[in-house]
């Protein structure tokens, strides 16, 4: 045990300098602020809350903050239903309260990256609004569209197409005012925004100037990839006895999507002005990021990925239909976006975000025996890929799934509609339940743990989802207590990162790439090269004979199991070792 570390302080008390390209050595922080930390007792966390915490942030030694929605919402979709862009939820605080957190991260050499959601708006935006009139010059800003031909609007199957929604049901909404559908294709408040409209693209690009003018550093950007929707909105095609397809492959990667990226770019000066800039692109293949993330195109930065985090679905089905992950196919997964977007593009490295369960629960072993060194061990592996490592709040505390067992205490509209759709197929009850404690985004919307007194020190009211009953051991007091606790060893990480360039630039290269239970792989930057070899196993594994390089005389980096040395590695041990 030892004590706390001090709060990193800037040497110049300024933010540092935008230089190009440094998110490439920056580690990025992702607070879903309705579960970060409550300051006035309603419940629901909220931005002031957050700034009583950036010293704690500073202490782990993140560059950058990416905060989830905290615009003005119905909060349908937790904030990822925005009614007005240019305004705080009173949920979260005030425009006032933002400038302080900006002031404050800033202050500690910190950078803030803000949630951009424009594939949609909430149905309450004032664009929306004014759209659901036919007669309207905003009519065209939204996807409205007559019912089938040859049906009644309302009718069954009268639908403009037979896209699913994300959250379950058709994609698109009749609105009675105009006898027109509307297409959502998440929430039936969460409606599509028409990018095909120049005058959508202007009002996005001068929102988003505001508010790098306020002071933020950046933008992750939700979806981004379905803002260019393939032209003629076709049919899908369903599952035998099912009514509405996951039509992808017709709605996302349109043919205009880079052009549109390029505009932004331009109209924003995200190159120019030294922006991070993070796409979501659930179904990119590894070409498409090539060239979103290549600098020459002038895109994004970098784009989030979705196919590690598909490999424990079953193929063909959905994220409910669970199936066993193998090593082998996850670790050469990953080191497919390695090599393919080495020396060209930029990859972005996460387990967790606020949309997936958590992942020492999903990739690690939660047992008591081994929680901590599983999601240590997972962590090193993340972090020492090529790429911006992203640490999602509560991963450096080694945060569970939830434990819910009734539906009832599900709040995730994806969740919940998923459950009643479930049984309204007539799925087995205990199935649906077993699919959504493994899946659900609940998971990783448990308050933080702060520290054991009552709701885990994240508020003095009634949390508005239950803190899961571990909080009186897993929390960030006694994290930071202890120096061996999963919270120093990212910090060690992290500060890895910032100390040796190989660990920025070093070239990949995938060892053992069948090795069911060893995760090994070198970096490798002019004479050094970086040895990472790590057991995801909670059984012993031993290293092949002569499979690894040769590190006697090197310098050990980090490990789990301190003074361990031998050619086998106990469950969930790791190694990283400097050569050269
Ligand atoms: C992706 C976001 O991460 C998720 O939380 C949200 O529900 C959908 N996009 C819709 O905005």
């Amino acid at each position: 045990m030892s004590s706390p570390e001090q709060p990193r302080v800037p040497s110049t008390g300024a933010v540092l300098a935008r230089e190009p390209g440094w998110w490439r050595s920056a580690v990025v922080y992702q607070i879903y602020p309705r579960s970060f930390a409550d300051s006035n007792g309603d419940g629901i966390g909220d931005i002031p809350g957050i700034t009583a915490k950036v010293d704690y942030l500073a202490s782990l030694g993140v560059d950058v903050v990416w905060l989830s929605p905290v615009y003005a919402s119905p909060q349908d979709d937790n904030g990822y239903d925005i009614s007005d862009y240019e305004d705080i939820d009173p949920t979260f605080g005030s425009l006032a309260d933002l400038d302080a957190l900006i002031a404050a991260l800033h202050a500690r050499g910190m950078k803030l990256v803000m949630d951009l959601v424009v594939n949609h708006t909430s149905d309450e935006h004032a664009w929306f609004q004014e759209s659901r009139d036919p007669a309207s010059p905003k009519r065209d800003w939204y996807w409205w569209r007559a019912a089938r031909e040859g049906s009644e609007p309302g009718a069954e199957w009268a639908e403009p197409t037979n896209w699913a929604s994300f959250f379950s049901g058709s994609a698109w909404q009749l609105d009675e005012r105009s006898g027109e559908y509307y297409l959502h294709l998440f929430s039936r408040k969460q409606p599509d925004l028409n990018w095909e409209n120049p005058e959508v693209r202007q009002a996005v690009y001068a929102m988003m100037n505001r508010w790098v003018d306020r002071g933020v550093d950046g933008f992750r950007m939700d979806v981004i990839n379905l803002i260019s929707k393939q032209p003629g909105l076709a049919d899908g095609e369903a599952a035998p006895g099912r009514r509405f397809a996951p039509a992808f492959e017709r709605f996302a990667n349109g043919p205009r999507l880079e052009e549109f990226l390029q505009e932004m770019n331009a109209a924003v000066g995200l190159d120019a002005r030294h922006l991070l800039t993070v796409g979501e692109m659930p179904g990119s293949t590894i070409e498409l990021a090539r060239r979103v993330t290549d600098p020459a195109n002038a895109e994004l930065n970098m784009v989030f990925t979705f196919e590690h985090v598909g490999l424990d679905a079953q193929p063909g089905g959905t994220k409910w239909d669970l199936a066993p992950l193998h090593l082998p196919v996850l670790k050469q997964n990953l080191a497919s976006w390695q090599e393919g977007l080495a020396g060209v593009g930029w990859n972005s490295l996460y387990w967790d975000n606020h949309d997936q369960p958590r992942a020492v629960s999903r990739f690690g072993d939660d047992s008591a025996e081994f929680r901590v060194v599983s999601a240590k061990t997972l962590a090193t592996v993340q972090h020492l890929h090529q790429g911006t490592p992203y640490v999602y709040q509560g991963e450096e505390l080694g945060m569970t799934n939830t434990q819910f067992v009734d539906i009832s205490s599900y709040r995730d509209i994806e969740s919940v509609n998923y459950h009643a759709e479930a049984m309204s197929l007539g799925l087995e009850a205990e199935t649906v339940m077993r699919s959504l404690a493994a899946r659900s985004r609940d998971n990783a919307r448990t308050p933080v743990q702060w520290d054991d007194t009552s709701h885990a020190g994240f508020t003095q009211g009634i949390p508005w989802l239950p803190v899961n009953p571990n909080y009186v051991y897993v929390n960030a007091a006694a994290a930071v207590a202890d120096e061996d606790s999963t919270f120093h060893h990212l910090r060690r990480l992290i500060a890895l990162r910032h100390e040796l360039p190989v660990v920025v630039e070093g070239r990949f290269a995938l060892l053992l790439p069948d090795h069911e239970q060893l995760w090994a792989f070198t970096r490798t930057l002019g004479e050094q090269v970086l040895l990472v070899v790590a057991n995801c196993s909670s059984l012993p594994a031993t290293v092949p004979a002569g499979a690894l390089p040769d590190v006697t005389g090197a310098r050990l980096l980090l490990s789990t199991h301190p003074g361990a040395a031998s050619a086998e590695l106990a469950p969930w041990e790791s190694r990283v070792h400097l050569v050269g």
